[in-house]
């Protein structure tokens, strides 16, 4: 993870950084028209008790998969540094990339079949923010779909191939960028929704 990587909700709660009033991402698309419910509820009262138990299990998902994002970096920084071997490298990887693949296609698809959806209904004026947010979740198939076709060709790679390496590395980069402001934005649209209604 690098320096600009937007702190998680604990972090950014415990050091005071949030600013209340403004979407967290440093490049949230969000607009000021869309933040109302945000300023009623901002982050430094998503986890006060009148609201963690409708907030905390949507929070909870997006704090695991940051959490396996992070440990699949972690893995390919250590193969890249010389830490660990190639056979280590991919037996601690790949089983990993399949799970956090599946995990994002599981969220995912609650979100646009469920979630999303029913939010639009409850508040048409958000349907252009819900509609970023439906946006990135193609964006995002299209990017594990091809980290799921370089992750079989490595469970079947018996001989070090620094080039497929090189390659699961940048969609892993790509995927968690994108993931990275993906969540953000979408906690700033979502989780106000579900600690006030
Ligand atoms: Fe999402
Ligand atoms: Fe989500």
């Amino acid at each position: 993870m690098t320096a600009s990587t937007p702190k998680s909700n604990h972090d950014a709660i415990a050091d005071n950084t949030l600013d209340a009033s403004m979407p967290r991402h440093p490049e949230s698309r969000l607009q000021s028209e869309w933040l109302f419910l945000y300023d009623k509820l901002p982050p430094d009262q998503w986890f006060s008790n009148d609201y963690v138990y409708k907030t905390s299990f949507w929070l909870s998902i997006h704090a695991d998969i940051r959490k396996r994002q992070h440990v699949l970096i972690q893995i390919s920084d250590a193969y890249h540094a010389g830490d660990i071997e190639w056979l280590e490298y991919r037996s601690q990887i790949s089983s990993r990339i399949n799970q956090y693949i599946f995990k994002l296609h599981q969220h995912h698809n609650i979100e646009d079949t469920g979630y999303f959806p029913q939010f639009m209904r409850m508040y048409p004026q958000l349907k252009a923010g819900f509609e970023i947010l439906d946006r990135d979740h193609v964006h995002l198939d299209t990017l594990l779909n091809e980290l799921q076709v370089l992750n079989s060709r490595l469970a079947s790679s018996n001989t070090e191939d620094k080039a497929l390496v090189e390659q699961l590395h940048q969609r892993l980069m790509d995927a968690s960028e994108l993931l990275s402001q993906h969540l953000t934005d979408e906690e700033d649209l979502v989780i106000p929704i579900l600690g006030l209604n």
